[in-house]
């Protein structure tokens, strides 16, 4: 039995997870924002695995909260750590504010959480979940991202999610224990009671199918329980269903360094 924290486990994808590891004999640690949602969640969730199911107030946008969370787990002895929790505004709100806050909560909460967990726990199993599949380094203008005001919507999610990727590159050069995951995009919430849609672009054909709970439990449990890596549900439809994992190419140095000070020096922290 493993000791597994899944952050953001109170809807969607991190919920639909943490019920797949109880499933399969795994102690999990939910988070969200508010207690009275994460109570209602835990009641919702069947009674036998009630005992290995615990809920924790926070808020990733928050550094002091980031560390009240990592001091939760001082002695517990976690064995893995899935940055699952995110947000993307809807594509009327935008602005600077906004911007800034899905930076801080997709991109430097998780940094933040990531470091201080892999210092507490070196050997300890860590999952980043990115938004954008990819087999390559992306590319990303800063220049459209930084002097675009309002800035245009959605691209501060895409840019919290790029830098996902690239910090997944800068952990691994580090060596830490590591996994990157991309769920898929999927029409959340998917662990409701509606039927959950999924929509994925394969050449210029978008494809709309239904369910995925059972393989975004399996994708999350393959980054989190087997070897590290990436993993994408990308082309699954090829693997009659079954989720698959891509190889990703390594960014050139000079790349990554010049994309990680660019974000270090124009993209708000704290
Ligand atoms: N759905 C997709 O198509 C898709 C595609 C690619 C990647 N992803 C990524 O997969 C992850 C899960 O997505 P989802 O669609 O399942 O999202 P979701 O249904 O909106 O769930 C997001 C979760 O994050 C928590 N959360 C939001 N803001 C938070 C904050 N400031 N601090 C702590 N927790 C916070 C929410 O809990 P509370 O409300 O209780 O705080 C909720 O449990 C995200 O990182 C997302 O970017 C999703």
């Amino acid at each position: 039995m493993k000791k597994i924290l899944i952050t953001g486990g109170t809807s969607g994808l991190g919920l639909a997870a943490a019920i797949s590891f109880l499933e399969k004999g795994h102690e999990v640690y939910i988070s969200g924002r508010n207690t009275k949602k994460g109570q209602e969640v835990l009641e919702t969730i069947p009674s036998q695995y009630c005992e290995r199911v615990h809920f924790i107030e926070h808020n990733q946008g928050e550094k002091s909260s980031n560390e009240k969370l990592i001091s939760y787990f001082k002695d517990l002895q976690l064995d893995v750590a899935i940055f699952n929790a995110g947000v993307q505004f809807p594509k009327e709100k935008v602005g600077n504010s906004v911007c800034s806050e899905t930076i801080r909560i997709n991109y430097w909460g998780v940094r933040q959480l990531a470091v201080a967990f892999h210092e507490l726990y070196p050997n300890l199993r860590e999952v980043l979940v990115t938004s954008m599949a990819r087999e390559k380094p992306p590319h990303l203008d800063f220049s459209s991202f930084l002097f675009h005001n309002p800035l245009r919507p959605r691209l501060e999610y895409k840019v919290s999610k790029e830098m996902i990727y690239l910090l997944y590159f800068e952990f691994l050069k580090q060596g830490y224990n590591l996994s990157l995951l991309h769920p898929g995009v999927i029409k959340t919430n998917i662990y409701s009671s509606e039927a959950p849609t999924i929509y994925r672009l394969f050449n210029n054909l978008v494809t709309k199918f239904t369910p995925i709970k059972e393989q975004i439990g399996d994708l999350y449990y393959m980054a989190a329980l087997s070897e590290p890596g990436y993993y994408a549900l990308d082309g699954f439809l090829e693997m009659r269903g079954k989720p698959c994992r891509k190889p990703l190419k390594y960014p050139k140095k000079r790349e990554l360094d010049a994309y990680l000070e660019a974000v270090d020096k124009e993209i708000p922290c704290f």
